[in-house]
């Protein structure tokens, strides 16, 4: 039996940071009120003509260089993205061409922040079924350029930056399950309503690109669903809440994560937390975290590690990993 196990894993944080006190410069906010209700300390923010592909290439060199891969081996690239450079081509296209990794399957998942679980899992399936034996999955957002920066609630939560691992086919999984959910009645609670087809707003600021959320209604929703899919991950695979060594959730906020953490009785030391450090990097948060993880010593070969996340849309999912 094939399966798919992680050889390495990279990523990559924009030099600029925007801490909670340049905020308060910018909107009626204050450091005291974002640490409380999310956690979030500062953000890294892309530097003007810095683009997701340009973060992506970043964390791509750094997960190749750990797995020992070179990138013509690489037979499958997926990048998660909800701010891919253009229309299209895909990022997933753009990046290929920058590593010399032409000729092998690319495309774009477009999950919001369950971009990573899901290009991760649909990577895990390719290597399953034996149609690719090396992927590199990225997960890259320059969200911050989508953003209001007058409007307090939602500029203060997100941030920008990339990561990325290399899957190898493998005789020991690995990536042992994956559990993926999207629910579209909730389109509305955080979107961005337009585009290429809905058409564009000239007459609005940005032309109308900005993220609209009913932050509470999505902070309930978050917590219920990805307590549902932690449940699910630990039944489908018969495993008691103690089995998990790490938690490595999407990081959106503190609060969110502290449920999920009671919810598996998992104590705060044994959860990677990187939202104080990098805000919400959607696609580009689980990879992120993964990465700090793994070279900070955290996560060591061998152990079982939850991962999860929740977006827009609603997306949500989880993969259940064996370092
Ligand atoms: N600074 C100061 N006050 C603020 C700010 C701010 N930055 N933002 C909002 N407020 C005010 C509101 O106006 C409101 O004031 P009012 O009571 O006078 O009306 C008050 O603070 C409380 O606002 P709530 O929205 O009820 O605050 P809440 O405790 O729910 O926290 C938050 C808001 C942090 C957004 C939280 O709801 C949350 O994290 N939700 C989930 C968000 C999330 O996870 N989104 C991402 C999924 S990722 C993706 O797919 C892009």
């Amino acid at each position: 039996m094939i399966h798919s196990r992680i050889a390495g894993t990279g990523s990559y944080l924009p030099e600029k940071i925007l801490t909670n006190a340049d905020l308060e410069k910018l909107v009626d906010t204050s450091d005291e009120w974002i640490q409380t209700r999310t956690g979030i300390r500062q953000r890294h923010v892309a530097a003007e003509g810095q683009t997701t592909c340009d973060l992506a290439e970043q964390a791509a060199l750094a997960a190749l260089e750990a797995a020992g891969v070179k990138a013509s081996e690489i037979d499958l690239l997926i990048v998660g993205t909800t701010t891919p450079d253009l229309i299209f081509p895909s990022t997933a296209c753009l990046l290929q061409h920058r590593l010399g990794a032409n000729g092998c399957a690319a495309f774009d998942v477009n999950a919001a922040c369950s971009g990573f679980v899901y290009a991760l899992s649909v990577a895990d399936k390719f290597i399953r079924s034996g149609a690719a034996r090396k992927a590199l999955v990225v997960g890259a957002e320059t969200l911050t350029r989508m953003l209001d920066w007058s409007d307090r609630a939602t500029c203060v939560l997100f941030g920008d930056g990339a990561g990325a691992v290399v899957l190898t086919a493998d005789t020991e999984p690995g990536i042992i399950s994956t559990h993926l959910h999207a629910d579209g009645a909730y389109k509305e609670l955080l979107w961005n309503p337009v585009g290429v087809s809905v058409g564009f707003k000239p007459e609005e600021k940005n032309a109308g690109v900005r993220v609209l959320m009913a932050g509470s209604d999505v902070f309930k929703v978050a917590v219920k669903t990805l307590d549902a899919v932690v449940e699910e991950t630990l039944a489908a695979n018969d495993l008691s809440k103690s089995a998990i060594d790490w938690l490595i959730p999407h990081q959106a906020n503190l609060r969110i994560i502290q449920a999920t953490a009671k919810r598996l009785d998992m104590p705060m030391d044994r959860v990677i937390v990187t939202v104080d450090k990098h805000g919400n990097t959607s696609s580009g948060s689980v990879p992120l975290a993964l990465d700090y993880a793994v070279r900070s010593g955290k996560v060591q070969r061998g152990q079982l590690l939850l991962i999860e996340a929740f977006g827009g849309g609603f997306t949500w999912g989880s993969a259940l990993v064996r370092y």
